[in-house]
């Protein structure tokens, strides 16, 4: 049996075989046509804001050799512990599909030496992401991320264009969100600070459940990832606060970053204990939280991480970044989105009857088309009052009458929905007409 080989769901009845619909796989969604519009309107909006911030877009692949997740967003952390979709191909490589973004685009910047042109690259991505989480609302195993990377800037500025772009994205959706922010500092003072959490926290080991027990020892870090109450709680009464135990240097970017939102009348709150759950911060940690969302309030996380570029063989080049749910933002948004615009309208329904009707029909509906009319053509051939009730449900506000006779003539019938005005034209006047009493709704194409 081929590698790819599966059993066919299967009914019988009597000789009959009915096939069974294949089942939607558990925490993905299809977005239906009714909802496009919304994700094109918010897609448009993220192009034009990241442009105004001089950012560029990049695309990557949709996954990556396993390695590329476990080096930069750590072993001990939930990702990559319980959450990748990983597999191997047939030559035996192991391979994932993303579970997010910042890891994948420092690896396109440093194969395809972006650091060269340039000595700062602002990126910016719209992408759909994987990760094998428990699905609720707002928590998918298959969602949408859009995200921005600043490449190349070590000062607080980059920190706050980062937190800014972000914000200014979400808040043109959502209101009543909080910004809240932290610093882990550099590596080089953590080490410092993992042992004195470990020693605050190793006393009270005993309370903790098995993940949290290897994580004390491993990576006390991530502890503060912990969906355990227990180990909150624990966390609340006796570890350490990160932020306290930084380096002047880290104490007085975090005291810019903040200070210079607040400036700008961004709302942020300073919560010592995110930490968040990927292992390459250093530094800047912050969230974009919505009390609309419930439990999953985090509608965008990021964060400084200054030593990923070179811990993925790179040059030695600080960087800042941020990636917010486009799902979460639209629970967050209410569903409808200020601003946006409704689709598309039909200008034109094009009835056809009669055989001879339908290449021409297909003819003027082209031309009607590159005059940048939004046609839609009968192709079912049903009666002509079914087409006159389809034309009426698509809202068309004209319909084109097409038929052995008006061919016959070199002509067609038109008929304005709104006034019920109806008129015989000439087929090869038919443009002009009708631009009488329409205007196109959609840009004609190079005008
Ligand atoms: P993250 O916090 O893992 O960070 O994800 C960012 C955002 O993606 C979350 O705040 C949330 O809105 C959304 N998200 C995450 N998981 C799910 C899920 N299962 N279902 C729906 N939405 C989800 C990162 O991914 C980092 N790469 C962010 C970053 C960029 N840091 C620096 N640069």
């Amino acid at each position: 049996m081929a590698a790819w080989s599966v059993p066919v769901s299967k009914i019988y009845r009597g000789n009959e075989t009915i096939s069974q619909s294949v089942p939607r796989i558990k925490g993905v969604r299809d977005i239906l046509p009714d909802e496009t519009p919304v994700w094109r309107f918010l897609e448009q909006k993220i192009h034009a804001q990241a442009a105004a911030f001089g950012y560029r877009e990049i695309r990557t692949p949709a996954f990556e050799a396993t390695e590329l997740f476990v080096r930069s967003v750590g072993s001990e952390t939930d990702i990559v512990n319980k959450e990748m979709y990983s597999f191997t191909d047939q030559a035996g490589k192991g391979l994932t599909l993303k579970p997010e973004l910042t890891a994948p685009v420092i690896r396109a910047y440093i194969q395809n030496n972006l650091h060269r042109e340039a000595p700062l690259t602002r990126l910016y991505y719209i992408d759909a992401l994987y990760r094998q989480e428990r699905p609720q609302k707002g928590r998918l195993r298959q969602f949408h991320q859009f995200g921005a990377e600043a490449i190349g800037s070590p000062y607080p500025e980059q920190d706050i264009e980062i937190i800014t772009l972000a914000y200014d994205i979400c808040s043109a959706f959502c209101s009543d969100l909080t910004v809240r922010l932290n610093t882990i500092g550099d590596p080089s003072s953590r080490s410092t600070f993992l042992e004195l959490l470990r020693k605050s926290l190793e006393p009270h080991s005993a309370a903790f459940g098995p993940l949290d027990r290897r994580r004390l020892q491993s990576n006390p870090l991530r502890l503060f990832d912990s969906k355990d109450e227990h180990t909150q709680d624990l966390l609340d009464r006796f570890a350490p606060r990160i932020h306290e135990h930084v380096s002047s240097e880290d104490a007085e970017h975090f005291a810019t970053v903040k200070s210079g939102l607040e400036a700008l009348g961004l709302p942020v709150l300073h919560d010592p204990k995110l930490v968040r759950g990927l292992d390459y911060y250093t530094r800047t940690t912050f969230e974009i939280i919505s009390p609309h969302l419930g439990a999953q309030d985090a509608l965008c996380g990021g964060g400084r991480y200054d030593r990923l570029v070179e811990d993925l063989g790179g040059p030695s080049v600080p960087a800042v970044g941020f990636a917010a749910g486009i799902e979460r933002l639209l629970i967050a948004a209410g569903g409808e989105l200020p601003g946006q615009v409704p689709p598309n309208q039909v200008d034109v329904y094009l009835v056809s009857k009669g055989d001879r009707s339908t290449q021409p029909a297909i003819e003027l509906a082209a031309k009607l088309r590159k005059s940048g009319y939004v046609v839609i053509m009968e192709t079912l051939r049903r009666s002509i009052k079914a087409q006159f009730r389809e034309a009426n449900r698509t809202g068309a506000r004209a319909v084109l009458i097409l038929g052995d006779d008006e061919i016959a003539a070199g002509s067609v019938t038109l008929k304005l929905m709104d006034s019920g005005h109806q008129e015989t034209i000439s087929l090869d006047r038919a443009t002009d007409i009708l631009g009488d009493y329409l205007r196109p709704e959609r840009p004609v194409d190079g005008g």
